[in-house]
């Protein structure tokens, strides 16, 4: 699909989308079309019950008058609640409610709002940047799909003053829809397609982009001493891989500035590319679902694709470990007690309490080699959080205050939500083991803040927060900007982070 912008002008063809704000007060634009068709909207406003509420639309078929193929009305809400988010919405259910549009074509009509905060140019960026995020499918495999299924919208056309920023301003937030669509393809792609050796080759093409990718071999991390890593892959045919991404685009500093400044942020995921558990293995209904326990790490892999997309002005480092839980003849076994590189050991009751296993080896790889400001990893790690959140809210575990809180923010603006959740010594007593080091599961309690507590053992002083994304990776229903199924949740949150905080201005 395409989305374009241009100089404001009346549609005369397709269909025209145009603007009310609450208390059903129409825009300039939307003025004039109900004086084209004759009070064809008003009319169609007294006799519905729409009121220009945010997320409310009205549609017209054929107008007298013109010769349009429908006008469709939407709702802003009120002008000062009017934010790029509501924008972006907007934007989404515009996509939504024409994508079946026959003609194939709409044109919107963005005038500057009375009262609102954002200019006209902004407003339509942020809906076309909806809109894209919204018309994403995974089609692929569908060879057989009825035409009445699919869409046939082909081009969004957006008419504003200062057409041209909004232009300029779209072209960025579209480099994070790459990103975004990036990870939501990994995340759909089936288990037999997608395992650490081909996901490590999809991590491969972010050099065309700028990005240096190193691939890690199994023998290369156990040389390394990754034994926590290796011992979740060892039943598995698939071998392991990890995958080290970092885009340097800071400006270069003067020498007398010291290193620190230059110090990168780094953030990490768990890629587990099936997860049937291992030997203590998973039940068989739902089982399916754990093609998508690779999301933290497709969030990663995305993340950095739109982080060089647009060029951040900033030192970032992605780690992503990649493994396949499996059962077999050479499976780790409930009772085995494996050395991480840290040199910490890890007696593994559970060979389904996984994810821990693989991030500890790259929380730990990571720290070490980079010496981060801090780590960010996130994860499909526990049931216990869809438990304890739904899938309102990820969860997030952190050593670190100020940290969190740009995360918390972060999250707010870009509708990704986090809530925080404790840790603290008495849970971390909880995973103490008496044959090692330490378990890889605690008690019957808790189990979203045990998991934590066991990464957090491999982060030593480093600022690190660990988000628990299992609840919001996967969506079942369609949500204004994130069709259902993956939702690449964490992709513009820690987009957001880094603009607002890591870049050099
Ligand atoms: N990948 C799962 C967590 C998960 C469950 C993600 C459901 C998404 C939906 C993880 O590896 C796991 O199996 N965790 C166990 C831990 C337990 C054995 C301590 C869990 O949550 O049951
Ligand atoms: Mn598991
Ligand atoms: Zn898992």
């Amino acid at each position: 699909m395409r989305i374009s912008f241009d100089k404001p002008a009346q549609a005369s063809n397709g269909v025209a989308v145009v603007f009310a704000t609450a208390g059903g007060k129409l825009t300039p634009s939307a003025e004039k079309l109900d004086k084209k068709t004759g009070g064809a909207v008003q009319r169609a406003i007294k006799a519905s019950h729409f009121k220009g509420d945010a997320d409310q639309f009205l549609k017209i078929w054929t107008p007298a008058g013109t010769r349009l193929e429908a006008v469709m009305v939407m709702g802003l809400g009120k002008p000062e609640a009017l934010t790029d988010l509501q924008a972006q919405k907007t934007g989404g259910l515009i996509y939504a409610n024409t994508r079946r549009a026959k003609s194939g074509t709409v044109n919107v009509a963005v005038d500057p709002v009375d009262g609102g905060k954002l200019p006209a140019n902004e407003l339509a960026a942020q809906m076309g940047y909806g809109a894209l995020l919204r018309s994403y499918r995974f089609g692929k495999y569908r060879t057989k799909e009825k035409d009445s299924a699919k869409p046939i919208l082909k081009s969004i056309k957006f008419g504003c003053p200062g057409h041209l920023n909004a232009r300029r301003s779209y072209n960025v937030l579209g480099k994070i829809a790459d990103g975004v669509f990036f990870t939501r393809d990994l995340v759909s792609e089936p288990p037999n397609i997608l395992y650490p050796e081909s996901l490590a080759n999809e991590a491969k093409k972010l050099e065309k982009l700028g990005v240096k990718v190193e691939i890690l071999t199994a023998a290369r991390m156990k040389r390394l001493g990754m034994g926590a890593l290796l011992g979740v892959a060892q039943g598995s045919v698939r071998e392991a891989r990890m995958v080290v991404m970092q885009w340097n685009g800071a400006p270069k500093r003067g020498k007398s500035e010291g290193s620190r400044a230059d110090a990168p942020i780094a953030f990490l995921g768990k890629g587990v590319t099936f997860d049937t558990g291992g030997i203590s293995i998973k039940p068989a209904a739902g089982m399916e679902d754990m093609k998508w326990d690779m999301g933290g790490a497709g969030v990663v892999i995305g993340l950095m694709r739109a982080l060089a997309g647009r060029k951040a002005k900033a030192n970032v480092v992605g780690v992503v470990g990649l493994v396949e839980n499996m059962p077999g003849g050479n499976a780790q076994r409930p009772g085995d007690i494996v050395t991480s590189m840290s040199g910490q050991t890890i007696e593994v009751l559970n060979t389904d309490a996984e994810g821990r296993l693989v991030l500890a080896d790259a929380l730990w790889y990571c720290k070490e080699r980079f010496k981060p400001k801090f780590m960010v990893n996130l994860a499909t790690l526990t049931g216990a959080i869809i438990v304890s959140l739904a899938d309102q809210y990820a969860g997030l575990f952190s050593n670190n205050d100020t940290l969190s809180g740009r995360l918390t923010k972060a999250g707010e603006a870009v509708d990704e939500k986090l809530w925080r959740m404790p840790i603290g010594d008495g849970y971390d007593r909880m995973i103490d083991s008496d044959a090692a080091d330490m378990k890889n599961i605690g008690g019957r309690g808790g189990g979203s803040i045990t998991a934590a507590q066991f990464l957090h053992r491999f982060v030593g002083k480093t600022p690190w927060a660990h988000l628990d994304i299992a609840g919001v990776t996967w969506s079942k229903k369609d949500a204004p900007t994130v069709p259902k199924g993956g939702t690449a949740f964490g992709v513009r949150l820690l987009d957001r982070l880094v603009k607002d905080h890591y870049e050099s201005k």
